[in-house]
């Protein structure tokens, strides 16, 4: 009975022979799978970066089915995603799918930045994965905007009005530069066809090479832990580092666990409560645009807020778009800001707890003030010069602040 099999495991091995001897498949598979050696002390925290390419899966997946169907014209496009709802064979599951996607991605990738802030993994030797990473996110608000506009309701219009009318701020430049994006002179089917075109090729092929580059820097010098403990200082006489294991099957697995748990939240949203509450499909984006009417309120998408706040706390127009530029182009300079002689907050002083709590909550609460109709100025000035003050007085309090000594060996409970 075992013969058949076997003869099958050799044809199979034959097959595998071949492709090795004209492409470096298994040297591939051992060097970034079975023999990257990661810390064995990896904890919920480092769920998030295979969660967020099972996310980019989902995204580039569901997209190719919605493109099916949908027609990137002014005149057609908010029709046919009532027909992909309607009419389209699991077409409303496609579509929710997508969108749900896509805050989720952003829970995600916040989540994986924050365990990073924690962990002092963007610190030497790192210094290149971060920067990868902060590309990863601006590109990906520039993907998620030009999605959002695609359905062409309400919202997409009103909100694509006011992002692009926000680079008019700049002299000299400003018309001339709005124009030039909505190909018009206002938003409309030249717009609706740019995005389309940048959102379903240009931006996803950006993506996808940016998150090969990612994990490519991040094998070349290997992961950080929660300790930040290098674990490459110590090896076995095999050169194996002792705190380290095998990728696969350990994290395949664990990582695997951590899927199938997101899967169920996922799921959960993507059956029972798709626009959740208004916070991930507005009500007013199931109305179709209308140039003439404007939306009493239109306010980001939640993973958009905290900027749009940042850009409210100024009243001058241009001052805010550059602080809002600012709020997101300083995180570049992470790795250069911390001068902490360890890398983890397990083992910082209590200035880097404190300044860390700050800064999440101040993110926190500048996005539920982008989102609300009215704001006290002097609140949104205070999270403002909150969030602003963690990065310019980061070099400051890690130079004076007194550290824990790091352990040699990582704590593996
Ligand atoms: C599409 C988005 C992204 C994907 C698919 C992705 C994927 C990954 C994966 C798979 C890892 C290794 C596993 C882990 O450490 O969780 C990782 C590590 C890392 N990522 Fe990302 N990432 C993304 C976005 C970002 C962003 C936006 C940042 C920061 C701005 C970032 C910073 C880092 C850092 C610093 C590490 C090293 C962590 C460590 O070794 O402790 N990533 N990423």
């Amino acid at each position: 009975m075992a013969k058949p099999d076997s003869a099958i495991n050799q044809r199979v091995q034959a097959v595998g022979q071949w492709i090795d001897d004209r492409f470096p498949i298994s040297d591939f598979w051992k060097q970034h799978i079975s023999e990257y050696y990661a810390p064995k002390n990896f904890n919920l925290w480092y769920f998030f970066g295979s969660l967020a390419m099972l996310v980019l899966v989902n995204q580039i997946v569901t997209g190719i089915f919605l493109t099916m169907h949908y027609k990137p014209d002014a005149e057609l496009a908010f029709a046919s995603v009532e027909y992909i709802m309607r009419d389209v064979e699991w077409g409303w599951l496609i579509r929710y799918m997508h969108s749900t996607g896509a805050s989720l991605f952003f829970v995600v990738v916040y989540l994986h930045m924050f365990r990073a802030l924690m962990y002092g993994s963007y610190q030497k030797p790192r210094e290149l994965i971060w920067i990868l990473g902060v590309t990863i996110y601006l590109v990906l608000m520039a993907e998620s905007f030009m999605g959002y506009v695609l359905p062409w309701g309400q919202m997409s219009y009103w909100g694509a009005q006011v992002i692009i009318s926000l680079f008019g701020a700049f002299p000299v430049v400003g018309d001339t530069l709005v124009e030039w994006i909505r190909g018009d002179y206002y938003v409309a089917d030249a717009t609706l066809n740019r995005f389309f075109a940048l959102h379903v090729i240009a931006l996803p092929l950006a993506l996808l090479a940016l998150v090969v580059l990612h994990l490519a820097a991040l094998h070349e010098v290997g992961s950080n832990n929660p300790d930040g403990v290098e674990i490459k200082k110590l090896k076995n006489p095999d050169g194996v580092p002792v705190d380290g294991i095998p990728f696969h099957p350990y994290y395949t697995v664990k990582d695997l666990f951590g899927a199938c748990f997101f899967l169920l939240i996922a799921a959960f949203i993507i059956f029972f409560w798709p626009e959740f509450g208004g916070y991930f499909i507005k009500a007013d984006n199931f109305i179709e645009a209308d140039n003439l009417v404007t939306p009493e309120h239109i306010p980001p998408v939640w993973y958009f807020t905290p900027f749009y706040a940042i850009l409210q706390a100024v009243p001058d127009k241009l001052m805010g778009v550059i602080l809002m530029g600012a709020a997101v182009m300083i995180l570049y300079a992470v790795p250069w800001l911390d001068r902490s002689p360890v890398k983890s907050i397990r083992y910082k002083g209590w200035m880097s707890k404190v300044a860390l709590a700050l800064l999440a909550i101040a993110f926190v609460r500048l996005g539920m003030l982008g989102l609300a109709q009215d704001t006290n100025i002097w609140e949104l000035r205070l999270w403002t010069f909150i969030y602003f003050a963690f990065f310019i007085l980061m070099p400051i309090w890690t130079s004076l602040e007194r550290t824990k000594p790091v352990p040699e060996r990582v704590n593996y409970k």
